[in-house]
């Protein structure tokens, strides 16, 4: 497997290409807490447009467990020197002097393609605005593959912001390459999936449900993704509030799911999930947190070990 840069999911149409990252990602969670060095002498940049907690932390303790080092800055848009009015390509540029993979996080939908335009060492999408957030996605379906010993003949159904959420955009760019799987796609109205991926599905024969009503998809869900209503990217907070807390995931929900249900979500919750769900042996978000790690581990030393 040889990628130079990871920008989205369409780079990974290939079962094979995903099993190994994911065989990849178990040999580290083996491996544990051992201080590893397959990237020794190696430094990522961490460079944070957006706020972040595990996508930041995970792919910074990721570099420092198989021996590398981390040079970051803690928020981009306030401490770098776009304050100046410096172009993100002159930035990506600059740091392409001190480092040898740049994450990047933006709040621009193409702005990853556009760092990789111009940058001599990989970079990784870490989110691009409303657009793809792809480790995201490949840590979302080792969590699938784990959880459920595979991803054929699924039920998964995608419940909250399906048109700004880019975890669920990067993970439809990737589950078609997966056998049968039962597309179900839960929002309010203004917050439907974007067409490009609907036509997409479309395109290769794959037939989805659109609702809005949460309590039709959980007797047969065998995966509920539940996602964040992303304020931040709403025109006003008038249009949010009229969305705000439209499905919360509460112990009334889990009764009427399946008792071998997944439940996943991204992270940051607000109020989508209560915490009294936590304890339910379905509740596989923490989970699927630590995942997270070994999954960018493995991608980390896929694209770094041979450069
Ligand atoms: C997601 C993101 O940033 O897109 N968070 C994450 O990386 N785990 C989801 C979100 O912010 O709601």
């Amino acid at each position: 497997m040889h990628f130079e840069h990871i920008i989205s999911t369409k780079q990974f149409q290939d079962r094979k290409i995903l099993e190994e990252i994911f065989q990849i990602a178990e040999e580290m969670e083996r491996k544990g807490n051992v201080l590893q060095q397959s990237l020794r002498g190696k430094i990522l940049a961490s460079l944070f447009y957006e706020p972040s907690t595990r996508t930041r932390f995970s792919f910074e303790a990721a570099m420092q467990r198989l021996g590398g080092n981390v040079i970051a800055t803690e928020a981009a848009s306030q401490f770098s020197s776009v304050t100046k009015g410096e172009t993100l390509e002159d930035t990506i540029k600059t740091i392409n002097s001190y480092a040898d993979v740049i994450v990047l996080r933006h709040p621009t939908e193409g702005s990853s393609q556009r760092a990789a335009d111009v940058s001599s060492v990989p970079i990784i999408n870490a989110g691009d605005g409303p657009g793809e957030h792809p480790t995201q996605a490949l840590l979302d379906l080792y969590t699938i593959w784990k959880e459920k010993g595979g991803i054929n003949n699924l039920s998964i159904a995608f419940v909250g912001d399906l048109l700004y959420g880019r975890t669920v955009h990067s993970l439809l760019n990737v589950l078609p390459v997966y056998d049968n799987v039962k597309f179900s796609f839960v929002s309010p109205p203004p917050l439907r999936l974007p067409d490009k991926y609907k036509e997409q599905l479309t395109e290769k024969g794959i037939s989805f449900q659109e609702l809005t009503d949460l309590q039709e998809v959980l007797p047969e869900a065998d995966v509920l993704y539940v996602t964040r209503i992303q304020k931040e990217r709403f025109p006003n907070e008038e249009e949010y509030e009229k969305v705000k807390d439209s499905y919360i995931i509460d112990p009334g929900v889990l009764e009427k799911m399946k008792p071998h249900a997944t439940i996943m979500h991204p992270l940051p919750r607000v109020n989508e999930i209560s915490p009294a769900v936590d304890t339910d042996k379905r509740a596989a978000y923490f989970r699927q947190v630590k995942n997270g790690l070994y999954v960018r581990m493995a991608l980390l030393e896929l694209l770094l070990k041979d450069r």
